[in-house]
């Protein structure tokens, strides 16, 4: 009799404490990174600041340039023999990292500097009186050059024009229509459902009359480059005589924000060559910033239409967190009050 009531207790009491036991270090039994937990995490930031300090120290006192260069140099003959032999066996071995391809400001254009476009900020549309002006300014001197096949004159109704300024810009161009009854195209003045005219018929036409080089279509330009309106904005205004010692070949020009430094499009805006109708001053760096804020608007046209949605999509999302963070209260509410209690039985019932 004795020896069951052994035997159940302990059953008991073993289903209890696994079940129940929590998981941790007692204070006096040692860790493997300390007795406790907050040995442990003084461990551990013994170490990581040790690790920066000696790291630091490797990367400025050990691993500088004069001490590495005899590493460089056996690293590279040891690959350029290998090379060598592999290419004997007719394998042409290609190892990374071994070659220094050196940055350079002119391989990949001087950073523009970051300027305080007024849409950047997440309360601000396009200042749409800066698109209109820099239509302008498009029309007036790049359309010589670039098409924007993706804006269409309808486009700019109610972005920059009124509807009835809209028709009358597209009216001053003749479009190819067509057929008529007999068969044949024929022009008509533009629409607002036409796109901007094209100042060449074809690509070949435009490198043949550029020097070989490509005017791009500015449809997506802003999108389509890295550093966005601030590199437009300073390639436009960047011209400038090439440094000593680079020369420039014949119908190219020296700005050191394109990449390689030789563009084939020469230096197009300068003070007063468009007139505002609104009286804004006309200067170099005005019209390029209108023309960089039309171009920005033609690359992202939903931009105003994003950040309003953006702005009410904040204001419903955050009531929304409210409601939910109130209704999970009252879901968990019992759960959270709930007591749960265990009570061992008495021997004698078993
Ligand atoms: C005389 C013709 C001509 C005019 C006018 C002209 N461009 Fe260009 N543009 C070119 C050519 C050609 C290229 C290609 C350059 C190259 O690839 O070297 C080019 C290239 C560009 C590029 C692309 C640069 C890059 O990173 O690839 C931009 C942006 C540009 N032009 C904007 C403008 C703007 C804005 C205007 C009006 C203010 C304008 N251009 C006026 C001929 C012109």
């Amino acid at each position: 009799m004795l020896s069951k009531v052994a035997y159940t207790t302990t059953a008991r009491a073993f289903r209890a404490s696994s079940t129940f036991r929590p998981v941790r270090f007692a204070s006096t039994q040692a860790g493997p990174f300390g007795a406790n937990r907050k040995a442990a995490m003084m461990w551990f930031t013994k170490a990581a600041a040790a690790s920066a300090i000696v790291g630091y120290g490797i990367s400025n006192y050990v691993l500088t340039d004069d001490r590495m260069a005899p590493v460089y140099k056996a690293v590279s003959e040891a690959s350029t023999e290998l090379k060598k032999k592999a290419k004997e066996f007719g394998i042409e071995l290609e190892i990374p990292f071994t070659v220094a391809h050196a940055f350079s400001t002119a391989d990949h254009g001087l950073h523009p500097p970051h300027y305080p476009w007024d849409h950047y900020s997440p309360w601000k549309s396009y200042d749409h009186a800066s698109i209109r002006r820099g239509f302008q300014v498009y029309k007036e001197v790049c359309s010589a050059c670039h098409s924007m096949d993706y804006i269409y004159y309808r486009n700019l109704v109610g972005v920059s024009h009124t509807e009835a300024e809209a028709k009358a810009l597209a009216a001053e161009y003749e479009y190819e229509d067509g057929p008529d009854d007999s068969g044949q195209m024929f022009m008509r003045p533009g629409k607002l459902t036409d796109a901007m005219p094209k100042p060449y018929p074809n690509e070949e036409a435009a490198r043949a009359a550029n020097g070989g080089a490509y005017p791009p279509d500015l449809s997506c330009i802003v999108r389509a480059r890295h550093g966005e309106e601030d590199y437009i904005f300073a390639l436009l205004l960047g011209y400038c005589d090439p440094p000593a010692g680079v020369n420039i070949r014949e119908g190219l020009h020296y700005n050191p924000y394109f990449p390689g430094g030789a563009i084939a499009m020469a230096r197009s805006i300068f003070d007063e060559v468009v007139d505002y109708e609104d009286g804004t001053p006309n200067n170099a760096s005005q019209l390029a910033k209108d023309v960089t804020t039309f171009l920005s608007w033609a690359s992202y046209p939903e931009h105003d239409e994003r950040k309003k949605m953006g702005l009410k999509t904040l204001a419903i999302s955050a009531m929304l967190l409210g409601l939910s963070v109130w209704w999970k209260r009252f879901k968990w509410s019992y759960v959270k009050s709930k007591k749960i209690v265990y009570r061992p039985g008495k021997f004698d019932e078993v």
